[in-house]
């Protein structure tokens, strides 16, 4: 039986700790807002833009919401980050990918400062968390971090296998993985045997974006399992990359889904937010 790691209850620590600093930074007058930007109407968008404003509201920090038209133009995108980049009340930008196809997401992410790029996707911020700089974090693989911190799993000197090499997921963790001082392995679609790798792996985070791919077969007895995939299966119902119920017997832990990696990414983005505030 594994440890279910409950991302619901750590995210919930996590916010709660934000809450109370927040509230302290106010007393000294440390403020900021959060600029939410979404470019026209992909429902799964406009749910995570919804919680990123409600943990907003929650930990006590102003959102602003920018809900543009689909035929929002390059340049008028552009204009209104070089806007928020100039106003020194706020302290975070978002732009929720994806952007509709005429826009592009390069060209946004490298206008946003990387003095206010909570989502930590800038190739500086990118770059100064690859030589251990302070900068942002990429949320979801600081997320996992927090996941394994907070639940016991020691990091240093295991063998942590990343199947995904994704600049939002794969590439980041692999590197704060070492930075924890994992010896890190990363897979991904042309790796030719996967499963042997995957055997392994002492923590295996699953990044592959295709549902409950990974079974039992690829999973050494006793190894930590992090499932970052979020999919709806035949039924509907919410499924991670990983086959819960044949893996979950086999792991020492292992993160649900729903309810595991998905909570943390909208916590670290409060974290970074509130980084910001306090940096000033
Ligand atoms: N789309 C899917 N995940 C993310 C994220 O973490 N940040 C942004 N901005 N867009 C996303």
């Amino acid at each position: 039986m594994a440890k279910i790691i409950d991302g619901k209850m750590i995210s919930q620590q996590i916010k709660d700790e934000l809450k109370e600093k927040a509230a302290k930074l106010k007393e000294q007058g440390k403020t900021g807002a959060l600029a939410v930007i979404q470019v026209g109407e992909d429902p799964a968008s406009s749910v995570y833009v919804r919680n990123k404003k409600n943990a907003c509201a929650y930990i006590g920090i102003e959102s602003l919401a920018y809900e543009l038209p689909n035929e929002t133009t390059e340049a008028e995108l552009l204009a209104l980050i070089d806007e928020l980049n100039g106003k020194s009340q706020v302290k975070g930008i978002l732009v929720q990918l994806p952007l509709p196809g005429h826009i592009s997401e390069d060209a946004v992410i490298r206008a946003i400062s990387p003095k206010k790029d909570v989502d930590g996707f800038h190739p500086q911020s990118v770059g100064a968390m690859t030589i251990g700089e302070p900068g942002f974090l990429s949320c979801t693989p600081a997320g996992i971090i927090q996941l394994l911190k907070r639940s016991g799993v020691e990091i240093a000197g295991k063998h942590c296998v990343i199947i995904g090499r994704s600049n939002i997921v794969g590439k980041p963790m692999a590197l704060l993985m070492l930075r924890e001082n994992a010896t890190v392995t990363i897979t991904h679609s042309k790796t030719s045997n996967l499963q042997e790798i995957c055997r392994q792996a002492d923590i295996l985070i699953v990044a592959m974006g295709r549902p409950q791919f990974i079974g039992a077969e690829y999973v050494k007895e006793g190894a930590v399992v992090i499932d970052v995939g979020i999919h709806r299966d035949a039924n509907k119902k919410l499924c991670g990359d990983v086959k819960y119920t044949e893996v979950e017997p086999i792991a020492s832990a292992i993160t649900p889904v729903p309810g595991g990696v998905g909570p943390m990414t909208i916590a670290m983005l409060m974290n970074n937010c509130v980084q910001s505030i306090e940096e000033g």
